[in-house]
């Protein structure tokens, strides 16, 4: 038996540090954040994606009365894409929750990890994700910084064709 080690690297900062495009992106998932239905929960969650394609589209969550019905913000903006464009390739999310200042950034679930991951694997093209609060980022070059040890669908792809 040996141990195995994986390093997770990330940056965080202020989002005046942000490129423009990043800091575009930073608003939208802000405003998308206002439009969110969250009567439940009261935690309402933006997310902006910039596609290959230079468009950008937006997110947030949809909660509903029987709660496993509701969906998060990124999985509704990753969908969205994928349903308006299903040949763009997703390369840059931002993800807005407003929390205390004190609080951590907080990271999408595994879920929705999930979903970006296999945006990812199809379209051959990593996903920068940039948590957002009013002032500060956190950002990391893939998802799989959040969840290094994946389930793809690799393996049921080749399983389907042989
Ligand atoms: N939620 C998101 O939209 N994204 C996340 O990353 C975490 C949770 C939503 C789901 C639900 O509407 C509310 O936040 C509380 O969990």
């Amino acid at each position: 038996m040996e141990n195995h080690r994986i390093e997770v690297v990330y940056q965080k900062g202020l989002q005046t540090e942000l490129d423009a495009v990043a800091q575009r992106l930073c608003d939208q998932a802000k405003l998308a954040a206002k439009r969110a239905y969250a009567p439940y929960s009261n935690f309402s969650v933006g997310a902006a994606l910039l596609l290959d394609n230079e468009e950008i589209v937006t997110g947030n969550n949809q909660e509903n009365a029987a709660y496993p019905s509701g969906l998060c913000a990124e999985r509704v903006a990753m969908f969205y894409a994928n349903s308006l464009y299903p040949d763009a390739k997703v390369v840059r999310m931002v993800v807005f929750v407003d929390i205390v200042a004190e609080a951590d950034l907080v990271p999408p679930c595994g879920s929705c990890l999930q979903v970006i991951r296999e945006s990812e694997v199809r379209f051959e093209q990593s996903v920068e994700i940039i948590l957002i609060d009013r002032n500060r980022f956190l950002r990391a070059e893939s998802v799989q910084q959040f969840m290094p040890l994946s389930f793809s669908g690799d393996f049921l792809l080749s399983k389907n064709n042989n």
